[in-house]
């Protein structure tokens, strides 16, 4: 049976991008262990219908497309033709950014993150991304070894035999390069090459649609004969292992790149200003056309090593760069219908239907209204009275990684009579009243578990794949079990899955008791029914992050509720934590000391803290927990991995102004070292590191005789240089 799955069409932008991911990852597998082990362990339909679920998700979230998406995998070569290589250094994507504000931001948290002056200079590289995929070469005394493709980024493909075969790598580096030394950078095909290939291509039948695509089909063929024969091109502009130090800056590494023989690309150049970093990234667009390679953006880089060290990692991408996405493509077509979406926290969307058109190499047919106020052009960048209306021709836009997107409509082709449309203040799933709460751009439904549309959602969110992973509760049966009208057979609750087989066992065994019975109604059958059975009771115990997750609160979703997991370690704390911050003088700067604790977890902001504390002052909402809880038990979540260093383990609390980091970068170091960070000092406190100007809590650490540190013993202590 089907595991549990949302429908495409119901996926928030958050839940499709970690289903992709998720999908990615397991397609992955069975490819690997269908081809690579010839051991597979799904049929073929199971896999196909992985495929196509995959494409589904990615048709309606193309932006959300991932560099290692199945979908993507081109070529009848499998993937698995390649043996595996483990990067010693993970290959990292880039975050992306899409405006001169998204840049300036991104600068500003450099700043921030580094604590540098307002007047500190701060040196940025510019150059192209190039339309490719990446690749790391690996030289060990001077030889090329290993070339391996970026996989998911901790595994790669080894495809060495083929890179040898391009020309303008080099085989081997002169004496000057280290010992060890992995270069990175990304394989591509120019276009006029491209097109030439497509010509010779064309008698066989078999094409590609795009130089990446090329690219990355030639490259992953069997026979290195064939990649031979094929115009593939490399530039390097990032590196892996090093036995010993480059250089100090991005800058200078990528010129020593180019003396040891590798092509560079000739637009990098040096930024010390977001006005120079902007001006660059006009002139790269200005001849976008003009370039004889795809690009689609422009990365900016911190130059000096010394802060990219500084500034270190997000899970997938480095602090210290970021890709400037040039903009959508842009279509016309004709709106044909709005509908309104409930989603699982009861907002309110409305969908545009559109009349299928091409952008940029992909058919959209929906794309985001986003809300109401954006409907009637108020807040948008549209001229006035450009109130958008079922029949109007519109354009739209696909940006790299937004929903497609309707910017403007053509008034002079707007149809006579047509209406202005009306935003429903009834939800369109269970008719209770919708409401806008002051300031907030989003309609709601006050239904909650009585709405089905978010009664449903939040019964197959909370037995998905990443919440309870109940196999054999998938859309067809909740549907057959939510709200089902005879008791032994309703699920309207979480608690009432976990409730489902007693129901079902005390059933009397008369003829009105024997039409409940599950293993009689058709579609089920014993065993299928006993299987069902097996899989709820395996979830009885489940980590306290899943449950968290599971229990479908605004903004609590995988990652934030493995933060909180993390931090609170049982249920019991992180309930009492949020009811305790509930006090009425409110939560903001002035709330207590457990509202502080949570604000204070890493990542956690006002907004989430809030949305944690409001779910638990609601009665049904304690109510259906404490229901649950009869039933199912969170583990505590495991400590940080047991990470060796002086302050693992410890609660640190930063106090006072820090004067040689930021408080994030503070908190990330600490963290990074396995020290739990809080936000105030209790008698769990182990460490307090006190800058200048510490007050009540540099008090109250002395008051509770609790080691108080500076930030240099700070530095000292965990064995780095300030
Ligand atoms: S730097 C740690 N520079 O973009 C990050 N990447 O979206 C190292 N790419 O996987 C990447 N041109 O395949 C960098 N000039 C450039 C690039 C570039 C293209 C690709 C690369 C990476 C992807 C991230």
């Amino acid at each position: 049976m089907a595991k549990a799955e949302t429908p495409v069409e119901m996926l928030t932008q958050e839940d499709a991008a970690s289903e992709l991911a998720r999908l990615a990852e397991e397609i992955a597998g069975h490819d690997r262990r269908y081809h690579g082990e010839d051991a597979p362990t799904v049929s073929d339909a199971e896999y196909d219908a992985l495929k196509l679920r995959n494409a589904q998700i990615e048709a309606r979230f193309p932006e959300l497309i991932r560099e290692d998406s199945p979908s993507r995998r081109v070529g009848s070569a499998p993937s698995t033709a390649f043996a595996q290589v483990q990067h010693s250094v993970p290959m990292l994507s880039l975050d992306n950014v899409f405006s001169d504000e998204d840049v300036s931001d991104f600068v500003t948290s450099v700043r921030r993150f580094l604590s540098l002056a307002p007047d500190a200079g701060l040196v940025f590289t510019a150059e192209p991304k190039i339309d490719g995929l990446s690749m790391s070469l690996r030289y060990e005394r001077r030889k090329l070894v290993t070339a391996a493709t970026r996989g998911d980024g901790t595994t790669g493909e080894n495809v060495t035999a083929n890179i040898r075969t391009i020309g303008e790598i080099p085989q081997q580096l002169p004496p000057d390069a280290p010992d060890i030394v992995e270069v990175r950078g990304e394989v591509y095909m120019r276009r006029d090459d491209f097109l030439d290939l497509q010509k010779r291509m064309a008698e066989s039948g078999q094409t590609f649609a795009n130089p990446r695509n090329s690219a990355a089909g030639s490259l992953r063929q069997k026979n290195p004969e064939v990649t031979k024969s094929r115009p593939l091109k490399f530039f390097a502009y990032a590196w892996g292992e090093a036995s010993e130090p480059l250089g100090s800056t991005q800058y200078d590494v990528v010129q020593r790149f180019r003396d040891w023989g590798f092509p560079v690309n000739d637009r990098m150049v040096r930024c010390a200003s977001l006005e120079e970093m902007l001006a660059q990234y006009r002139a790269i667009e200005a001849d976008r056309a003009e370039l004889p390679y795809d690009i689609d953006g422009v990365v900016y880089k911190v130059d000096s090593l010394a802060l990219q060290e500084r500034l270190g990692f997000r899970s997938r991408s480095p602090r210290w760069a970021t890709a400037h996405k040039f903009p959508a493509e842009k279509a016309t077509t004709v709106l044909t219908a709005i509908d309104i979406q409930v989603g699982r926290t009861g907002a309110l969307t409305p969908v545009a239907r559109l009349e299928p058109v091409t952008v940029g190499g992909v058919v959209v047919v929906n794309a985001t209204l986003h809300n109401e106020d954006y409907i009637k052009g108020i807040g948008t960048t549209r001229p006035e009275g450009h109130d958008i209306r079922v029949g109007d021709t519109v354009i739209i836009q696909r940006a790299g990684d937004v929903i497609p997107q309707i910017l403007d409509i053509l008034p002079e082709k707007r149809p006579a009579g047509s209406m202005p449309y009306v935003f429903p203040t009834e939800c369109p799933a269970c008719g209770s009243h919708a409401v806008r709460e002051e300031g907030e751009a989003v309609r709601r439904c006050t239904g909650g578990l009585i709405c089905p549309a978010q009664a449903v959602e939040r019964v197959r969110h909370f037995v998905s794949r990443n919440a309870f992973d109940i196999e054999g509760l998938g859309e067809k049966q909740i549907e057959f079990f939510f709200n089902n009208d005879k008791p032994a057979l309703r699920i309207s609750t979480p608690a009432d899955i976990f409730t489902l087989r007693r129901r079902q066992d005390e059933l009397p065994a008369t003829l009105e008791g024997s039409l409940e019975k599950l293993e009689k109604i058709e579609g089920f059958g014993a065993v299928s029914v006993k299987k069902l059975f097996d899989a709820i009771d395996a979830r009885r115990e489940v980590s306290l992050s899943r449950f968290l997750f599971a229990l479908g609160i605004r903004h609590i979703g995988e990652t934030n509720a493995k933060r909180l997991a993390r931090h609170f370690h049982s249920f019991d704390t992180l309930r009492k934590a949020a009811e305790a911050a509930n006090i009425p003088e409110g939560k903001g700067d002035s709330g207590n000391a457990e509202w502080q604790e949570i604000v204070g977890v890493n990542g956690i902001g006002g907004i989430v803290a809030e949305a944690l504390v409001d779910f638990f002052a609601e009665q049904h909402n304690r109510e259906a927990v404490d229901a649950l809880l009869k039933e199912v038990t969170p583990t505590d979540e495991e400590a940080i991995a047991a990470v060796s260093s002086p302050v693992a383990g410890k609660t640190v609390v930063f106090t006072g102004s820090l004067e040689k980091m930021s408080r994030d970068e503070a908190k990330a170091m600490a963290e990074r070292l396995g020290a739990k960070v809080a936000g105030s000092v209790s008698k769990k406190t182990d460490l307090v590191v006190a800058g200048p100007g510490a007050g009540s809590k540099l008090k109250q650490a002395t008051e509770l005789g609790i080691e108080v540190i500076s930030e240099d013993q700070w530095f000292e202590r965990v064995g780095r240089e300030a």
